[in-house]
């Protein structure tokens, strides 16, 4: 799995990682076990990248991703969780923090993010947590996600000694905004931009026959490939994005990992570029 570099940290991180929101709570023991048989074949494939949050089916799905952790050396795992924008003290937050990395069974996480930007509590109190939390040795690295560009930079700004390295955003060849309009931003700053839902959500299955569909199925042909691996593969082709596919089924998974060979001519940029 090819890996690219996390902001100017020296840290390598895999441009192909695994998602996990979607799980569910209260299911029974094949569910889960199904769930991680997965995430095993992911990580034996590359995607040591494993993305969770607090939020993701009420801390069931750290708790999984935790018994996955438990089965490897810590050091052949990037864990990245989130913390959810509904704790308003300072205190509530590192509560929060700190029961995440009891849920995962870690000391520390990889990358730790403020999962949205909160009405509620202002930035600057949330980055006075974050920085703590690297100081307390708690997380390696910190950033944000769904930020805009403003609030990134705002963000930055109240760090003294900690640079963000990424924003995690909502980014896919059907919504394709952060990448032409932040992307520049996050390039000419050496921060990552971490794309979710890089299969529109739904794995671009039911997709009805339209300009999108004619346009990815044209460049799966050229590459023999699925058109979620070119949905991939045309992410990842753009400097300094890496992503996160959430996929429960193994030949999904393969599939997904399998994306990270594909290299896209310019044309074909260009071509799904004006999707
Ligand atoms: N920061 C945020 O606010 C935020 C928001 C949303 C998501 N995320 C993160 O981003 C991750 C990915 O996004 P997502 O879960 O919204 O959805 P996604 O990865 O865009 O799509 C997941 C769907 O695609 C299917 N799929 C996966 N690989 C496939 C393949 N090769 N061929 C066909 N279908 C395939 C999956 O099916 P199966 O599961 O059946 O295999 C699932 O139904 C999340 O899990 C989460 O970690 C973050």
């Amino acid at each position: 799995m090819k890996k690219i570099e996390l902001g100017k940290t020296g840290e390598m991180i895999p441009i192909i990682g695994q998602g996990t929101w979607g799980i569910k709570s209260f299911k029974g023991r094949e569910y889960y076990e199904n769930w991680k048989k997965s995430l095993r074949r992911g990580i034996e494939l590359g995607m040591t990248h494993i993305d969770t949050a607090e939020f993701y089916g009420h801390g069931t799905s750290e708790k999984v991703v935790g018994e996955i952790i438990s089965e490897y050396n810590r050091d052949e795992l990037f864990i990245t969780s989130k913390l959810f924008p509904m704790h308003l003290s300072y205190n509530s937050m590192k509560k929060a923090a700190n029961k995440s990395l009891t849920r995962l069974g870690i000391e520390y996480f990889d990358l730790y993010l403020i999962h949205w930007p909160s009405p509620f509590i202002s930035i600057k109190k949330q980055m006075n947590v974050m920085e703590d939390l690297v100081g307390e040795g708690k997380t390696r690295y910190i950033g944000v996600s769904n930020f805009s560009v403003k609030q990134f930079k705002e963000a930055q700004q109240y760090l003294k000694e900690t640079k963000l390295v990424t924003n995690q955003l909502l980014a896919n060849i059907s919504k394709q905004d952060h990448i032409h309009n932040s992307l520049p931003y996050y390039c000419e700053n050496n921060v990552i931009l971490t794309a979710y839902s890089p299969l529109g959500h739904r794995g671009f299955n039911s997709l009805k026959k339209d300009d999108l569909i004619e346009k990815l199925q044209k460049v799966a042909k050229n590459h023999n490939a699925a058109i979620q691996q070119i949905a991939i593969a045309w992410l990842i082709n753009h400097e300094n994005v890496i992503t996160i596919p959430k996929a429960f089924k193994v030949e999904h998974v393969e599939s997904n990992a399998k994306a990270a060979e594909i290299m896209l001519t310019k044309e074909e940029v260009e071509v799904l570029d004006r999707i």
